[in-house]
C-alpha cells in the first residue's frame, strides 16, 4: 500500500526521504516521488517503477536539494502506474502526497472542472491537491480543515504550501500516519520502520488530527483548529528488527525468527503452566459469557483463524465460524450480544477487517483483536486486545505473524476449554506445555532447509499444483497454497483431500505436483488413500508427514519429515516447510520475494 514520508530538519532532505521510503518498500508500490523545498521553491521528482528508477531519473535530470519535503511510494488505485499518476500532485500553490481513497473524488472533480480547473492525472489525490489550492487563502490550517470537511473516504496526507517555506503539514483520517521527532528535526511516515534510522520517538496521529512541522518542532491541532498536546511514544523495535541482518530476504529472516516470536508472544501469557490472558481483559468468567465465536480476518490471518476454529471446537466444544472480512461485512451476519467476534490482523489497519469489527460492535457483539502492530486502528477500537509480539514483519508474505496468531489462538482455546470445563487443569497444563515446546521443534525443522530447497527445485517448472489435507492439515494446505502462489506466481489450489474426487481430481495430469499434508494421526489412513488416488493418476506427490512414516512408491515421490509431535499442536511445526518451499521456489524463479508483484503489505482499501 502507499507509503508517505516527510522531513523537516538540518539533514539533506532528499537523502532522508529516499532512505525513509526504502524502509517502506515492503508495503508494495509501483511508483515513487518526492517534493522538496529547494532554495525556497518546491521541486518535484517522480517516476513510475522502483525507488532506483526515481534515483536514476534524478541523477539524469535534477535532484532536488533542501531541508524540508515530502515523499511517497504509490500503489495504484485510481489510474495506472505512470510518471503522471505518481505522487506528489500539485495545485498552483499546494503539493501533496496521499495514502487512502477519496470516495467522493468524482463529485469534487466535477465541481473543480466547472470552476475552470484542469487536471493532469487520473488520480483521486490530484483532486485533493486542487481542492486545497481552490480554497487556499494564505492560511494553511483553515484550508486543510475546510477540505477535510468536504472530502469523504480514508486519507493520510503530507502537504506543503509554496509560500510556507520549510513547513510540512500532515493530516489523517483512517489511513495510518505517525510523526517522528528527533533532535532539531521531525518526520512524518506511514509506519515506524521508515524513521527508525533517525529516531525511535513518535506521535500517533489520530483521526482528523493535523500536524504542523517546522524548524522549531511540531504542533498538533484538532479539526476545530484547537492546539492539542499529544503523548509521545517510543518504538520498542530497533534498527536490526527492520534490517535483513545477513539474510538474503526479509521473508527468510522472518521465518527463522519464528521460534523467538512464539516465546515472546506466549511467555507473558502463561502463569504457573496455565494460560493467563487477564492482562488482555480475558478472564474465565468473561469467556463463559459467549454462545459462539466468529473469527473475521483476511488472507493469511484468516487461515490462522481456521486453525483456531479446529482447535477451539475440538477442545472447548464452542462453535466457531470463520469469515473472510470482506464477505462478513456484507452478508448481514447473525451476530448477537452473546457472541465473541475475534479479528486477527498483523497490520491492524486492513480496511475490511476494521470495517467488519465495527459492524460486529454495532450488532452488540464483544470484540477481541489479535494484532501485531501496536497502536493500530483495530488494536485501539477492539473491546479486548491481545498483541502478538512478532516485531516488524517487512516481507509482504506473512510468516512469523501467522505463527504467533496461531500461538495466541491456542492459548485462547486452552483457556476457553478450561473455563467451560471441557478439559481439566491437568490437560490444560499438558497442552500449554506442548505449546511452550514448539519453538524447539521449529528450530529443529529449520535446520533442514535442504529438503525444502530440493522440493522447490522440482516445482519451478510447474504451471499449477494442488495442496491437499484433511482437518487441521486442510487449514495448513490453504496457507501453504497461498504462500506459494503469492510469491512464486505459480497457480495453486488447496483442497480438502476427501473432496478431490468430486470434481477437482480431473485436473491431475502426468507429473502435476501435489503437496499432501498428512500430519493428523486420526486422519492419516484416510489421507493416504486420497494421496494414492492422485498418485495413480500421474501426480508427483510430495508428502509432508511425520518422519517415522516411509511412503511406498504408490503413495509419494518425496517426503518432508516432521518430528513426532502431538496432533493438536502439529500445525505450528508443519507450516514451516510449507513456508520454506514457497520461499525457495520464489528465489529459484528469480522473483522479488519480499515485494511480490501486485501485492501490498497493508491493505487499507476495500
Ligand atoms: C499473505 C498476507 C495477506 C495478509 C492479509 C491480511 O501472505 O500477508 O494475506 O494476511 O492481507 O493482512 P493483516 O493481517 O495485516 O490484516
Amino acid at each position: 500500500m502507499c507509503g508517505i514520508v516527510g522531513y523537516v530538519g538540518p539533514r539533506e532532505c532528499t537523502d532522508v526521504l529516499m532512505s525513509a521510503l526504502s524502509k517502506l518498500e515492503y508495503r508494495g508500490y509501483d511508483s515513487a516521488g518526492i517534493a522538496v523545498f529547494d532554495n525556497g521553491e518546491i521541486k518535484v521528482a517522480k517516476s513510475k517503477g522502483r525507488l532506483k528508477d526515481l534515483e536514476e531519473k534524478m541523477e539524469n535530470t535534477y535532484k532536488p536539494s533542501g531541508h524540508a519535503g515530502i515523499g511517497h511510494t504509490r500503489w495504484a488505485t485510481h489510474g495506472e502506474p505512470s510518471d503522471i499518476n505518481s505522487h506528489p500532485h500539485s495545485g498552483k500553490r499546494v503539493t501533496i502526497v496521499h495514502n487512502g481513497i477519496i470516495e467522493n473524488y468524482k463529485k469534487l472533480k466535477d465541481f473543480l472542472v466547472s470552476q475552470g480547473r484542469e487536471f493532469q492525472s487520473e488520480t483521486d489525490t490530484e483532486v485533493v491537491a486542487q481542492l486545497l489550492d481552490y480554497y487556499y487563502d494564505g492560511n494553511p490550517l483553515d484550508t486543510i480543515i475546510k477540505v477535510m470537511s468536504e472530502v469523504r473516504g480514508s486519507f493520510a496526507l503530507g502537504i506543503v504550501f509554496s509560500d510556507f517555506r520549510d513547513v510540512v503539514y500532515a493530516v489523517r483520517r483512517e489511513s495510518p500516519l505517525i510523526v517522528g521527532v528527533g533532535e532539531n528535526e521531525s518526520f512524518i511516515a506511514s509506519d515506524v520502520p521508515a524513521i527508525l534510522k533517525y529516531t525511535k520517538d513518535y506521535y500517533l496521529l489520530e483521526h482528523d488530527e493535523i500536524a504542523r512541522l517546522d524548524m522549531d518542532g511540531v504542533k498538533f491541532y484538532d479539526k476545530h483548529k484547537k492546539e492539542i498536546i499529544k503523548e509521545i511514544k517510543t518504538a520498542d523495535w530497533d534498527m536490526d528488527a527492520a534490517e535483513k541482518g545477513g539474510y538474503e530476504h526479509f521473508m527468510l529472516k522472518e521465518i527463522y525468527e519464528q521460534p523467538t516470536a512464539i516465546k515472546t508472544t506466549i511467555s507473558p501469557r502463561i502463569t504457573d503452566g496455565l494460560p493467563n490472558l487477564e492482562e488482555c481483559g480475558i478472564t474465565p468468567e468473561k469467556l463463559r459469557e459467549f454462545n459462539q465465536i466468529y473469527v473475521v480476518a483476511c488472507g493469511t490471518a484468516m487461515h490462522a483463524g481456521l486453525v483456531g476454529k479446529y482447535v477451539i471446537e475440538k477442545l472447548a466444544r464452542v462453535p466457531v465460524t470463520v469469515d473472510i472480512a470482506s464477505e462478513f461485512r456484507y452478508r448481514e451476519p447473525l451476530v448477537s450480544d452473546r457472541d465473541l467476534v475475534i479479528v486477527i490482523s498483523q497490520s491492524g489497519e486492513t480496511a475490511d477487517s476494521l470495517a467488519a469489527m465495527r459492524l460486529a460492535k454495532e450488532l452488540g457483539a464483544q470484540t477481541l483483536a489479535i494484532v501485531n502492530a501496536k497502536g493500530s486502528s483495530i488494536a485501539r477500537e477492539a473491546d479486548m486486545l491481545i498483541y502478538t509480539h512478532a516485531g516488524p514483519e517487512i516481507a509482504v508474505a506473512s510468516t512469523k505473524a501467522y505463527m504467533v496468531q496461531i500461538a495466541v489462538m491456542y492459548l485462547l482455546a486452552f483457556e476457553l476449554a478450561l473455563a467451560v470445563d471441557a478439559i481439566d487443569e491437568t490437560e490444560c497444563r499438558r497442552l500449554t506445555g506442548l505449546l511452550q515446546k514448539t519453538p524447539d521443534y521449529i528450530e529443529e525443522i529449520l535446520k533442514n532447509k535442504e529438503d525444502t530447497q530440493y522440493i522447490a527445485s522440482s516445482l519451478i517448472t510447474a504451471d499449477s499444483l494442488l495442496y491437499i489435507g484433511r482437518g487441521l492439515d486442510y487449514a495448513l494446505s490453504m496457507e501453504g497454497s497461498l504462500k506459494l502462489k503469492e510469491i512464486s506466481y505459480i497457480h495453486s489450489e488447496s483442497y480438502a483431500a476427501g473432496e478431490l474426487k468430486h470434481g477437482t481430481i480431473s485436473l491431475i495430469s502426468d507429473g502435476m505436483p501435489v503437496i499432501a499434508v498428512a500430519t493428523q494421526k486420526a486422519l492419516f489412513e484416510k489421507t493416504v488413500s486420497n494421496i494414492k488416488e492422485v498418485k495413480a493418476r500421474g501426480a508427483k506427490v510430495i508428502m509432508v508427514c511425520r518422519d517415522d512414516y516411509t511412503p511406498e512408491k504408490d503413495v509419494a515421490d518425496y517426503k518432508f519429515g516432521l518430528p513426532d509431535i502431538d496432533d493438536i499442536i502439529m500445525p505450528m511445526a508443519a507450516v514451516v516447510p510449507l513456508q520454506l518451499i514457497a520461499y525457495y521456489t520464489s528465489v529459484l524463479k528469480g522473483n522479488d520475494v519480499d515485494k511480490p508483484r501486485n501485492l501490498a503489505k497493508s491493505v487499507t482499501v476495500e
